[in-house]
């Protein structure tokens, strides 16, 4: 069943310039203790736009995405979301923000005792305060027809494919339409065809609603097909930045050997 147009139209983000900034962070730094995990982290990400990042495991990745929900303090630098200043906010801002960001954790849990429609409505009802039943229906049935398991509605979670948990995960954080998505390593853990279907998921999400994506990965079939750009991560620092075409022929040594280590 196709999202009707009006459906869609409700669930349209505030009309902006393309080239609008969403998230914006300068020189950001962030250590725990001795060690500093992020020493100088620069980017923009554009409304609409799908951003890659790539780094070798323990590089402070996801580091970096708990700070732009405000669940990590940067030590020093800017970071903005919105044009507001993340480390300036107070909880009840932090809570408004965290509606506008989906957050998809590197392990995507769901509650394992409540159905797959019980888990989707726990967002609208708990933090959208939805109270007409046929509105949460339809948003849930609409969400789960994205994802393209709207069979699995009053199954449980333990009665899933890890494929498909991952795709009810994925639906809980879309059905309150964030205007930013998080991807926390969306792929790991998953076949081949399964990882390339929820990659191609994540496309076709962002395409839909044109919603702004950073999405960590160590998958490069997955930043091959859902970047608009990819950056490279390593010592604390974002050290190349490009297409999947014109990074996998880069002249650094270290960028190359992510492509070639995999491919
Ligand atoms: N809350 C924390 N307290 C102390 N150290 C932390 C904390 N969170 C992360 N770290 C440390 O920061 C470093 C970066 O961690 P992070 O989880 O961001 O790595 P990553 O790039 O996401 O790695 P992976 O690819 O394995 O997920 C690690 O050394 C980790 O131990
Ligand atoms: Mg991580």
């Amino acid at each position: 069943m196709a999202a009707k147009k009006e459906d869609i139209e409700t669930m349209e983000k505030p009309s902006a310039s393309k080239d609008e900034v969403v998230v914006h962070a300068k020189g950001l730094k962030k250590a725990f203790g001795e060690k500093e995990v992020l020493k100088n982290i620069t980017f923009d990400l554009k409304r609409g736009e799908n951003m890659v990042v790539l780094g070798k495991s323990g590089q402070g990745k996801s580091v970096t995405i708990q700070c732009i929900v405000g669940m990590l303090k940067p030590d020093g630098g800017e970071l903005t979301v919105f044009g507001e200043d993340v480390a300036q906010m107070s909880d009840e801002e932090l809570k408004q923000l965290r509606i506008k960001i989906g957050f998809l954790f590197q392990s995507g849990a769901l509650y394992d005792s409540m159905t797959v429609r019980d888990n989707l409505e726990f967002p609208l009802t708990r933090v959208l305060k939805l109270k007409d039943q046929a509105e949460i229906d339809k948003r849930v049935e609409e969400v789960l027809d994205n994802v393209g398991l709207l069979d699995a509605i009053d199954k449980m979670p333990s009665d899933l494919s890890g494929g498909m948990r991952k795709r009810v995960g994925l639906a809980r954080t879309l059905i309150v339409n964030p205007e930013i998505m998080l991807y926390d390593e969306p792929t790991t853990g998953l076949d081949p065809i399964t990882s390339r279907e929820i990659s191609e998921l994540i496309l076709h999400m962002q395409k839909k609603y044109k919603t702004s994506s950073i999405i960590i990965t160590h998958d490069l079939e997955c930043a091959r097909i859902v970047a608009d750009r990819i950056v490279v991560m390593n010592d604390g620092e974002y050290i190349a930045e490009g297409s999947w075409k014109e990074l996998h022929k880069a002249d650094n040594e270290l960028v190359r050997s992510f492509f070639n280590e995999t491919t």
